[in-house]
């Protein structure tokens, strides 16, 4: 996975972590401070050094000089440790220039500071036979082997705090407060009306096309009973009857896909319950949920768990499944297991990729445990915060 900030780079596994440009990223980021560092010695320089009457308003005026190319570089700068473009604000050059002056009261010292203590310690150690030729060689190599172990420290301290300093950089310059809460109620339209055209194709369906199939059947079954049993049109007559029947039953499993009136009517346990009791594969369901949960969250749990059991029954080869759920501080989890042959690979198919941008409209998380030879597991995670 590419990671877009130094930030997300922590969360990669070790070695990944360590062979990456990440730490070496945010130490140039930090020493990058010594540009506005330099800035402020140069306005000093001018107040101490030129005669008492120009020396102050010449570093005023150097200051003002300063501030805005400083601003930008800090713009620059944070693409170091932060990929993620910038969001347009209005008067960006009035953040612009509120970073330039953070930078300059106080954080290019604390950035040195920092970069110098977590690098400078590790590199001395594996340079103590160089640097102190008083010390005894046992004494010299055991100082190297703690700095050697001790570089990938500095390495995740670096990136944590050039990582952290991004953030803040990025906080200053495009707050996302308003951005983000019209994105997400935009989004949360998006689930009301997908979910009432959902709604609307059922009823569509169920009074439509279910009915006909109905009528059509309860006529052939008659025409049936009125023609001499072993003749040729009845044994057609009967054929053509278990079509229609099989047309039916078919045609209910894809209005259940389509929408499920019992999950709108009786709630996700009773919902699930139901799943579970058409799988072909035995199915324990061990929910403990509130009756009721936000609609978005009931149907999202719904579907994830038809898929789940949809992909136990046609893949796993398993011969139990279960279905467990809570909600844990306002989240629901729920968890899907198998005793298959596991390799689930959601490349190989769309039913999983579906599950995770289903989720991501409600905000919730799906990780997948399938290692070759079994079990899967399958966890969701929903904020029920609707
Ligand atoms: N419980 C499971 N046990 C073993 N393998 C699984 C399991 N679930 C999924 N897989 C494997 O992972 C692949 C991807 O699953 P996914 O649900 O994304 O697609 P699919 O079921 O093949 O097709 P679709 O869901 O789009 O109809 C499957 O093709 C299957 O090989
Ligand atoms: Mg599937």
């Amino acid at each position: 996975m590419l990671n877009r900030t130094a930030l997300e780079a922590l969360t990669r596994r070790p070695l990944p972590f360590l062979r990456s440009a990440w730490p070496w990223r945010c130490a140039a980021y930090l020493v990058a401070s010594a540009v506005p560092g330099a800035a402020v010695g140069l306005v000093a320089a001018a107040v101490l050094l030129l005669p008492k009457p120009v020396g102050v308003p010449a570093g005023v005026a150097l200051l003002a000089a300063i501030v805005l190319p400083l601003a930008r570089f800090e713009r620059l700068r944070l693409r170091l440790v932060d990929a993620v473009p910038l969001p347009p604000v209005p008067r960006p050059w009035r953040r612009e220039l509120g970073l330039a002056v953070m930078t300059l009261l106080a954080l290019w010292w604390i950035d040195l500071v920092m970069v110098a203590f977590m690098v400078a310690g590790p590199v001395l150690l594996v340079l103590t036979p160089a640097v102190q030729p008083t010390v005894s060689t046992q004494a010299g190599i055991a100082a190297s082997v703690a700095g050697v172990l001790l570089l990938p420290v500095a390495a995740y301290t670096v990136t944590a705090w050039g990582g952290g300093r991004g953030a803040m950089a990025r906080a200053v310059l495009a707050p996302q407060g308003s951005e983000l809460s019209e994105v997400l109620r935009s989004r949360a339209r998006l689930v009301d009306a997908f979910e009432t055209e959902r709604r609307r194709i059922e009823r569509d369906l169920h009074d439509g096309a279910q009915q006909r199939l109905v009528a059509l059947s309860m006529t052939l079954g008659m025409a049936r009973l009125d023609l001499p049993e072993g003749s040729e049109v009845a044994r057609l007559i009967g054929l053509a009857h278990g079509e229609a029947k099989q047309a039916l039953e078919e045609l209910r499993e894809l209005i259940r896909g389509v929408h499920a009136p019992i999950l709108t009517d009786r709630g996700l346990v009773a919902a699930v319950r139901d799943v579970a009791g058409r799988s072909p594969v035995p199915v324990d369901v061990d929910l403990d949920v509130p009756s009721r949960l936000p609609a978005p969250v009931e149907v999202t749990a719904y579907y994830v768990i038809s898929e789940a059991l949809a992909n136990v029954a046609k893949h796993s080869g398993a011969a139990r499944a279960s279905v467990t759920g809570r909600v844990e501080r306002g989240t629901l989890v729920v968890e899907v297991r198998d005793d298959g042959a596991g390799g689930a690979d959601p490349a190989r198919g769309t039913g999983l990729t579906g599950l995770a941008d289903r989720l991501s409209v409600v905000e919730g998380r799906l990780s997948l445990s399938s290692p070759a030879g079994g079990p899967t597991l399958l966890r969701v995670e929903i904020p029920c915060a609707w």
